[in-house]
């Protein structure tokens, strides 16, 4: 496993592996965890070559103090996948990325106008700046994205159709902790009072999938934001179910072979988002 910090380098590397080799990719932004152990660990049982990026990615963050707080644990990421047949991690400083201004404008309308991108207005655009150049950097015949993640796939999906890159986007399940809370960089912030209620969110979640049998799609949205509501330190920025493929809100189950419920929460200053499958 070698770390390199240049895209001349990155690029070098990969050629001295040869040509007619699948190359597999998985995109961080580090603080790594069981999570994206499973998508590397996949990333390397599909592929002659794999390749993992860290990179906390500024354009993103539409949030500078959500920025600096973003952990950043480079050394432990290196450790943690030590052994686990990575061949090459890319760790690039901001300059390298961004040597200027990357002014370009993405429309994955109407994908990028709910949830996530509505809450958080310029991140799409960020994460398809950086998955791009990222993508022109290694090259890769498959990515592996998260599913924790929802609309990020989806976008990924439609960004790789606009730019006609021939990759394969691989969306790898949520992982959870033990008891439930969805995986992600994020939870290493919280506080034991915090951490003990943002487990309440993936409970609410499981809860609903049961109560949707049985009552509409709009009951099932108040059940889940009054079981939320409980927690006094959770706080429910956005929950939705949606059409898994167009992201947009159904009204009833019918409307959908393919319905997901995505939430986003507060919990204290920390926030986190999960979703759950009520049909596929
Ligand atoms: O999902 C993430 O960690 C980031 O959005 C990604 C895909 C690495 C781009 O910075």
């Amino acid at each position: 496993m070698v770390v390199v910090k240049t895209i001349k380098e990155l690029k070098d590397l990969l050629n001295s592996f040869g040509e007619n080799r699948k190359v597999g990719f998985v995109p961080t932004m580090g603080a790594l965890h069981a999570g994206h152990v499973s998508l590397i660990e996949r990333c390397v049982n599909e592929n002659e070559v794999s390749v993992v990026s860290i990179f906390v990615n500024p354009t993103q963050f539409n949030d500078k103090k959500d920025l600096e707080k973003y952990p950043r644990t480079l050394d432990a990421d290196c450790k943690l996948l030590e052994g686990k047949g990575v061949d090459i991690i890319f760790a690039p400083a901001v300059e390298e990325m961004y040597p200027e201004e990357d002014k370009r404008v993405f429309d994955f309308s109407p994908l990028d106008k709910v949830m996530e991108g509505k809450c958080r207005p310029g991140h799409f655009n960020g994460v398809a700046q950086i998955v791009s150049k990222l993508f022109d950097a290694v090259n890769p015949d498959r990515a592996y994205f998260g599913e924790k993640d929802f609309q990020q796939v989806a976008i990924i999906k439609e960004m790789v159709h606009q730019l006609r890159y021939d990759i394969e986007i691989k969306a790898c399940p949520i992982k959870r902790e033990d008891d439930g809370l969805a995986l992600s960089s994020r939870n290493s912030l919280l506080s034991p009072e915090e951490r003990s209620q943002a487990v309440n969110i993936s409970k609410a979640l499981f809860a609903s999938k049961k109560y949707a049998d049985t009552h509409t799609v709009d009951e099932t949205k108040s059940y889940v934001e009054s079981l939320i509501a409980e927690s006094p330190l959770l706080k429910t920025e956005y929950f939705t179910i949606v059409d898994g493929d167009t992201l947009q809100d159904i009204k009833n189950w019918e409307d959908t072979d393919f319905a997901v419920g995505c939430i986003a929460v507060f919990c204290g200053n920390i926030r986190l988002i999960d979703n759950i499958k009520y049909k596929e």
